[in-house]
């Protein structure tokens, strides 16, 4: 399946095209903020050994806006942004999708085998972006949708249900992508409802039946483990010599019926998995038109990149991504256009303490 429109360039000529000069040559094991033409400076670092285990971004999404600043915001920043412009995000139709996919194609290029994409966008646009996603990246390689609740409920006067999430296209570059598995607290109260036996030693527990559903039809799951068959239509979760070891470590429990199930401890319980759907609502009173929330990239980063990954964001904005990889002893690479944006993260990391070293790269056009 492929998107077509007009306009849609060919590979080659996407990676082929003009180089952006940047002013100075990257520092290498240095974060980096560069100035210019995402599509350009994209392509200048394809030429160097830059390459990055995670990028983010949160691209305008063709709303039609001219963004600026408050008054207070532009006031404490240069005077180069006195009219207070951030960004004009007035690309619309097949010239946006283009404009995107141009992007993708590059960003997968700079990725580590084990590299991950995250894409920020809303309902209006995200359904043909996740098309052109499928496209570069490889629908197998397609993780999660995820649903960002971004404000509080809203009443519109639309006839129409009141919009409150947007979108995050979350995919790797490979099957081996950087996946760290994050976990979310369990309160005391669910872990009381969670664990609610106790064992011999006084340790807390549950039981999880053995088996899931679905046939293998050959596999050694759907064979009998110590005489017993999975129950009809379902298969052991594990394979029986993994079942057979469990047991003798005392980790199947067995009913006064003769039935197995896998016994899990409170004390060993890393949390619970984190689900597709987030509440991060945007910060109420932002540096920066359509700044993100910290504690989001904080988990993404975690999530999809390791202490001392290279992480990428070419549409940094207020640089909310380095900020929370400079928390987590991330290297970033931040590129914007918008001198408010460059003067928005300078200021936010020159208020930092100890203060952030990076590296400031002009590209020539700038
Ligand atoms: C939605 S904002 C990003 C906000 C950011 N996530 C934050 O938390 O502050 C999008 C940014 O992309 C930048 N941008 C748009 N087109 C660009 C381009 N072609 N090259 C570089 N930056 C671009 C804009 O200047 C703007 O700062």
């Amino acid at each position: 399946m492929e998107l077509c429109y007009p306009g849609k360039m060919p590979i080659d000529s996407v990676l082929g095209g003009p180089r952006a000069s940047l002013l100075q040559e990257p520092i290498p094991g240095r974060s980096m903020l560069i100035q210019g033409d995402n599509l350009a400076v994209l392509r200048s670092l394809l030429d160097r050994s830059i390459r990055f285990d995670l990028c983010y971004i949160d691209p305008p999404f063709a709303t039609g806006n001219v963004f600026r600043q408050s008054e207070e915001r532009t006031s404490t920043i240069s005077s180069s942004t006195s009219s207070g412009l951030a960004y004009r995000d007035q690309i619309k139709g097949s010239e946006f999708i283009e404009f995107m996919r141009q992007r993708i194609i590059l960003i997968r290029e700079l990725l580590t085998e084990e590299g991950s994409f995250y894409l920020h966008t809303d309902d209006k646009v995200g359904h043909y972006l996740k098309i052109i996603l499928d496209e570069v990246f490889g629908a197998r390689h397609f993780r999660n949708d995820i649903s960002r609740i971004k404000c509080n409920p809203k009443n519109f006067q639309r006839h129409a249900y009141g919009n409150s999430k947007d979108v995050i296209y979350f995919y790797g570059k490979s099957l081996k992508s950087i996946w760290n598995d994050p976990r979310e607290i369990t309160s005391d109260r669910e872990m009381e409802q969670l664990f609610r036996k106790v064992d011999a030693s006084g340790r807390r527990y549950t039981t999880v039946p053995l088996h899931a559903p679905g046939e293998t039809l050959n596999g050694a799951t759907s064979q009998p483990w110590r005489g017993l068959m999975p129950p009809a239509g379902r298969h052991w979760r594990s394979h029986p010599d993994e079942l057979e070891r469990l047991n003798q470590q005392g980790l199947i429990e067995w009913s006064s019926k003769g039935n197995p199930r896998r016994m899990l401890y409170a004390d060993e319980h890393r949390g619970k998995k984190v689900q597709d759907s987030w509440v991060f609502k945007d910060p109420p009173y932002p540096r920066y038109p359509t700044e993100k929330n910290m504690e989001l990239l904080m988990r993404i980063i975690t999530a999809s990149s390791r202490p001392g990954s290279f992480v990428l964001d070419c549409f940094a904005g207020s640089g909310t991504t380095l900020a929370a990889c400079q928390e987590l002893g991330r290297y970033w690479l931040g590129i914007d256009q918008s001198q408010a944006a460059v003067d928005t993260i300078q200021r936010r990391f020159s208020e930092t303490k100890p203060l952030v070293e990076y590296q400031f790269i002009r590209t020539e056009a700038c």
